[in-house]
């Protein structure tokens, strides 16, 4: 045996982290896990390694009186309306798109405007612990690939879509793609360049914006370029009255059966909003193994209904949480799952007090907190068949931490008052980025006090 191979087995064994902390995750639909006083331990490639439940033995991080949970992921995010968040939510969706949203997505396709904006927002996201973020970027190449490297860079898991448009009346002249062929070949560039930044966090996505923005030439076009490459498919769906009907009106069916034809519901596409599924619809997303990114702030104003998550999870759909920044005014997704707690009752209950109180809602139509975080984590994941949302061994660690008991947060354990399903509740409600303490992605800390 020559000296070298004599001293390999300790080359070869993998440096390993140990972090002490109590982790609340939800590894089904229903189950909140909880296992207190756990040590995690991560190895050198940022998988998780061993997890052991009251372990006693020393650390490298302990967080003893924090919680740790799996880190967010926010299946719908427009990154170039990141400067426009918390503004504009006072039009319906076909005119807020024209009067705000394009103009300010065409200012993002300055690669000097988006060198400011894509930092900024990339880890802002992170402090609110996001790991993985699905984003519809701009149309322009050049500035898409620059959010991917951003994502890369500041190790944020990523799937980016170049934003294919190119209809002639539904898109403005001055923020489109010119016709079909250069709609699919700019998405088949774009796919090009985020491959090759060779980034293990960051993937393309097919990205047509919805079917009212492009022609029938582009939907067949993007839905063959998915079928080709591989690349998942993002798209909106049958998210307001006027779009429902717009689709309806074109091809004489919904959006599902319509996408369906043009290649582009596979397994892994996600469908924004989707409000007005009906349970044919529910039937065939499922059928294909696609799913729906649940955006329950954003869906109050523009949506004109509220999104079944029950019903659509009961049929066997794939669903995900998303902020649809901007059209969702708050960045965290957290707030996200309490907000898809609270419109789920108002579907429950129904909102008009002048209509008789057993026929003003919907039945069945309530989720629970620890279903809303299962979406945020979990459900997410699964719909983009990503191996994350949980903390199990082999694993990538995806994860925030969460302090419980910082001066001036609302968020306060009361060890008199508070069991471990209400400190679960109050960090779903009540954790900012002012209590997420650290966030790691694949073993990395990428944002919080200890920073590496
Ligand atoms: N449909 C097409 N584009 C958009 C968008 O930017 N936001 C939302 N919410 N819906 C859309
Ligand atoms: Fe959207």
């Amino acid at each position: 045996m020559t000296p070298d191979a004599a001293i390999a087995p300790d080359e070869a064994m993998p440096a390993v982290t140990r972090y002490r902390a109590t982790i609340m995750q939800t590894p089904t639909r229903h189950k909140l896990e909880v296992r207190t006083n756990a040590v995690i331990e991560v190895d050198a490639s940022g998988t998780i390694a061993a997890i052991s439940t009251d372990d006693h033995r020393p650390v490298d991080h302990d967080y003893s009186n924090a919680v740790l949970l799996p880190g967010l992921v926010d299946t719908h995010i427009h990154a170039p309306q990141w400067p426009q968040l918390g503004t504009g939510l006072d039009l319906p969706l076909e005119t807020w798109l024209f009067e705000y949203t394009f103009p300010i997505e065409s200012q993002l396709t300055d690669p000097l405007v988006a060198a400011r904006v894509w930092p900024s927002m990339v880890s802002t996201l992170l402090a609110h612990g996001t790991t993985t973020a699905v984003y519809y970027a701009t149309v322009d190449v050049e500035t898409t690939t620059m959010l991917a490297a951003t994502c890369a860079e500041l190790g944020q898991r990523g799937f980016v879509g170049r934003v294919a448009m190119d209809h002639p009346i539904h898109t403005p002249i001055w923020y489109r793609d010119d016709d079909p062929s250069v709609a699919i070949s700019r998405s088949a560039e774009s796919i090009r360049q985020i491959q090759s930044l060779d980034s293990e966090l960051v993937r393309p996505i097919v990205t047509p914006r919805f079917i009212p923005a492009c022609t029938n030439e582009t939907l067949a076009g993007l839905g063959q370029l998915a079928q080709e490459t591989g690349v998942l498919v993002q798209t909106h769906c049958s998210e307001s009255d006027w779009e429902h009907h717009h689709v309806i009106d074109r091809f004489s069916m919904t959006d599902t059966s319509a996408l369906d034809g043009f290649g582009l519901l596979q397994a892994g596409t996600v469908l924004a909003h989707g409000d007005h599924l009906d349970g044919d619809d529910f039937s065939l997303i499922a059928a294909r193994g696609a799913g729906v990114a649940h955006c329950p702030l954003s869906n109050s104003y523009f949506a004109n209904a509220v999104f079944p998550a029950r019903r659509a999870l009961d049929a066997g759909v794939k669903v995900g949480l998303g902020t649809d920044i901007a059209g969702g005014a708050e960045p965290g997704l957290l707030r996200q799952a309490a907000h898809a707690v609270t419109v789920s009752q108002m579907l429950e209950d129904g909102v008009d007090a002048s209509l008789p109180a057993d026929t003003r809602g919907v039945a069945d139509s309530r989720l629970s907190i620890v279903e809303a975080f299962y979406l945020a984590t979990v459900g997410g994941a699964g719909l983009l068949n990503l191996n994350v949302g949980l903390m199990e061994v082999g694993r990538p660690f995806d994860a925030f931490v969460v302090d419980t008991n910082r001066t001036n947060s609302a968020l306060q354990v009361w060890a008199d008052v508070d069991d471990d399903a209400r400190i679960f509740e109050k960090v779903v409600r009540l954790a900012t980025p002012s209590d997420i303490r650290d966030v790691f992605v694949h073993g990395r800390r990428v944002s919080g006090s200890e920073r590496a």
